[in-house]
């Protein structure tokens, strides 16, 4: 790399719409880590071959990802912010270090079997080897560190061992990364229930707050949130929904818990819900009105994709000769 910063690395899959978890759990923070860190994000759109997917909705999913990347404030003529699929390293990878992973580490893998579980009937080798093509992902930049949420914790287990399996075989090749899982960003929840994460696949209309919902929906889903029969704003675990809302209002307002609590004092739950609705709305408006226009500006974005997928790919291409070279894989002959 061309500095001395650390590499950070991560992406989301390139599938249905962001939720307001998304950007509170993930992007926010990835906005964040901007400057202390030379930035890869990847708009994973390989990885979301693993369910079948209408190219159409699919080709649409991806750009509007990759503009609400940059919406959400990643920079992308700093950092570099790209198309997995635009990468050839990442499947060639991971062929190679799928060869040194074992099927009992992917049989162990959480997210295989509640997927496998839920898809009975399209139980791919893709969903299979998914953790292989996320450690070729990380692998392939020499990330030092990779944010994620707690569900990706276990895929970043096994991108470390396989990252020290090969190491210890063929001598330091990869940079072994860290998890880095951020201060702030709580884990946001369902606004229908608060036991189930916010989640992008969800079918009740009520429970998600998506990034390109307008005001007036996100104040009605505020106002429809499952709490509970007491009536006072307090963080408290036998009170999931009021502490969702509270750590949702944290995320946007920068106030902590004992803040929260004191500004609702002697108020009701309605009060409550009304302002985290505007508060989140308040948030959202400069995101949406960017992304529309990055949407309409074609030409920019389709810019902005290609210099970074050529950065990408230069990356990549390095780490990948360095392994073809260790594990005896031949160069083409020019
Ligand atoms: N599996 C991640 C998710 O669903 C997305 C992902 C794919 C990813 N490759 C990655 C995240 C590499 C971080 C690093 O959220």
């Amino acid at each position: 790399m061309l500095n001395d910063k650390k590499i950070l690395y991560s992406g989301m899959q390139a599938t249905g719409t962001l939720t307001l978890g998304n950007y509170l759990g993930a992007l926010k923070n990835w906005v964040n880590l901007n400057e202390e860190y030379e930035c890869i994000y990847g708009v994973m759109d390989l990885h979301s071959l693993t369910v079948r997917q209408n190219p159409a909705e699919f080709r649409k999913n991806a750009r509007s990802l990759y503009a609400l990347y940059v919406a959400a404030g990643l920079n992308p003529e700093k950092n570099c912010i790209y198309y997995q699929s635009h990468v050839p390293g990442h499947a060639q990878l991971s062929w190679i270090l799928g060869c040194f992973t074992y099927m009992g580490e992917l049989n162990r893998m959480t997210q295989f079997k509640d997927k496998s579980a839920k898809h009975t009937d399209n139980i791919n080798a893709g969903l299979y080897t998914y953790p292989v093509l996320m450690a070729a992902d990380i692998l392939l930049y020499q990330a030092d560190v990779v944010p994620v949420g707690q569900d990706q914790k276990q895929h970043l287990e096994i991108t470390r061992d396989i990252a020290q399996r090969f190491n210890a075989v063929y001598g330091e090749v990869f940079t072994v990364p860290k998890a880095y899982i951020p201060k702030a960003g709580a884990k946001i929840m369902s606004l229908a229930d608060p036991q189930k994460k916010m989640s992008k696949s969800e079918e009740n209309p009520n429970a998600s707050i998506w990034l390109m919902d307008d005001r007036d929906s996100i104040i009605r889903k505020f106002k429809r949130a499952v709490t509970d029969s007491d009536t006072v704003v307090r963080y408290a675990k036998e009170k999931p929904g009021i502490s969702n809302l509270m750590d949702i209002y944290s995320c946007v307002t920068g106030k902590n818990y004992d803040e929260i609590e004191k500004e609702f004092k002697g108020k009701g739950y309605g009060d409550f819900k009304l302002a985290v609705g505007e508060a989140v709305a308040d948030e959202l408006a400069p995101l949406q009105k960017r992304y529309t226009e990055l949407m309409a500006d074609k030409t920019y974005i389709e810019s902005m994709i290609k210099m970074n997928d050529e950065k990408a790919a230069f990356y990549a291409a390095k780490t990948l000769r360095k392994v073809h070279k260790k594990v005896g894989l031949t160069e083409m002959i020019k």
